[in-house]
């Protein structure tokens, strides 16, 4: 008898640019297990809507992401992408699950508390972010959330909602798990290894990789990669080391190699600058086949179209029974 296979789902924004870190966090593992997981990956276009944003650039950006995930090999008939707006489920599920979520728990939050302090105005919907995240996990009874590790905290207060809402109304969801990577759990900027890559600085050139950056600007921008001036190649723990670090961990995670390997292919290099350029040339090759292939999703809408509303049928089909069940259980009258 076959064994269940684990359910998994994961999300991403699709704000800025997806860069090295989303790759290396989340879309490499999220390729990686396409046989042995049942998955559901989808582009999180409601969340990014809690930050100022431009509406007509937003829906070139989801179609953008789409078209790199499928050309990072999410491949259609293994895995169901989808947008997270087509399937209402996840709205609706939000707004149950909002009355079942102290404030205090949000409050908590370090994202909230982060993006809270670059924002003039903070809207309802930045604090509720994470409930809307525990919506789109627990739609799916997922057992495993590949992340990086920046989003450890909002699947353990998943967790803790998902615990409320089965004390007080009954076994409904399941426990998920976060599962983060070994190597390169947190990609740091290269031109400040004390700060996450992000797509909210990945304007600023010289910061982040984006995943379908030509082959010259990979190379300008590592060759241009905070460092330190002990002139030693190995990897650390030191505060101040941490951009040499950075640079070997992303050259770990690409090449899968030990860390003693990984030190060894370096110890004839001349100085920081052998370092750079071998990591570039090892990034570069990694993301050339994204570039390339996600070109011809891009160049046909329609299709690529199709594809998500196929993935967002196939997502309705597990999201709504489970949404028929919190309202059911929450007394609603239904079927009417
Ligand atoms: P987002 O769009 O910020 O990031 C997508 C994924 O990339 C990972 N990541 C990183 N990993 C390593 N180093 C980095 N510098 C780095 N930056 C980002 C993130 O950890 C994430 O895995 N809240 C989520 C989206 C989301 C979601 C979900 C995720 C919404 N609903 C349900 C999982 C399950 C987010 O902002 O991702």
């Amino acid at each position: 008898m076959s064994e269940k296979k684990p359910r998994v789902f994961s999300g991403i924004q699709p704000t800025g640019e997806p860069h090295l870190g989303n790759y290396l966090g989340a879309i490499k593992q999220w390729v990686k297990g396409q046989d042995e997981k049942e998955n559901f990956f989808c582009i999180v276009d409601l969340h990014s809507l809690t930050v100022p944003y431009d509406p007509e650039g937003l829906r070139e950006r989801t179609r953008k992401l789409a078209s790199v995930l499928f050309a990072a090999g999410i491949d259609p008939d293994k895995s169901v992408l989808f947008i997270q707006s087509h399937v209402s489920a996840h709205a609706e599920a939000c707004w149950l699950l909002n009355c079942v979520t102290p404030l205090g728990w949000l409050q908590k939050m370090t994202q909230f508390k982060d993006k809270s302090a670059k924002q003039e105005s903070i809207g309802t919907g930045l604090i509720d972010y994470p409930v809307l995240m525990a919506c789109d996990i627990l739609l799916y009874n997922a057992d495993e959330v590949p992340v990086g590790d920046d989003q450890k905290q909002h699947v353990e207060l998943t967790r803790n909602i998902a615990g409320r809402f089965n004390n007080i109304y009954g076994e409904t969801f399941a426990m998920p798990a976060p599962v983060i990577p070994k190597v390169a759990a947190r990609v740091m900027g290269l031109d400040d290894p004390m700060a996450k890559m992000s797509k909210s600085s990945s304007s600023v050139r010289g910061h982040a990789v984006g995943v379908l950056d030509d082959p010259d600007e990979i190379l300008y921008v590592f060759k241009r990669a905070k460092t330190d001036s002990y002139n030693e190649i190995r990897f650390s723990d030191e505060e101040d080391r941490a951009g040499v670090n950075n640079l070997l961990s992303i050259y770990q995670a690409i090449t899968r190699k030990s860390k003693g390997d990984v030190e060894a292919d370096f110890a004839n290099a001349r100085g920081y600058g052998d370092l750079k350029v071998g990591v570039a040339e090892v990034v570069i090759d990694a993301l050339r086949p994204i570039r390339e292939e996600s070109g011809k999703y891009l160049d046909d809408p329609v299709a690529l179209d199709a594809m998500l509303a196929r993935g967002a049928e196939q997502a309705r089909e597990v999201a709504m029974p489970k949404l028929r069940e919190m309202q059911e259980k929450m007394g609603l009258i239904m079927g009417l």
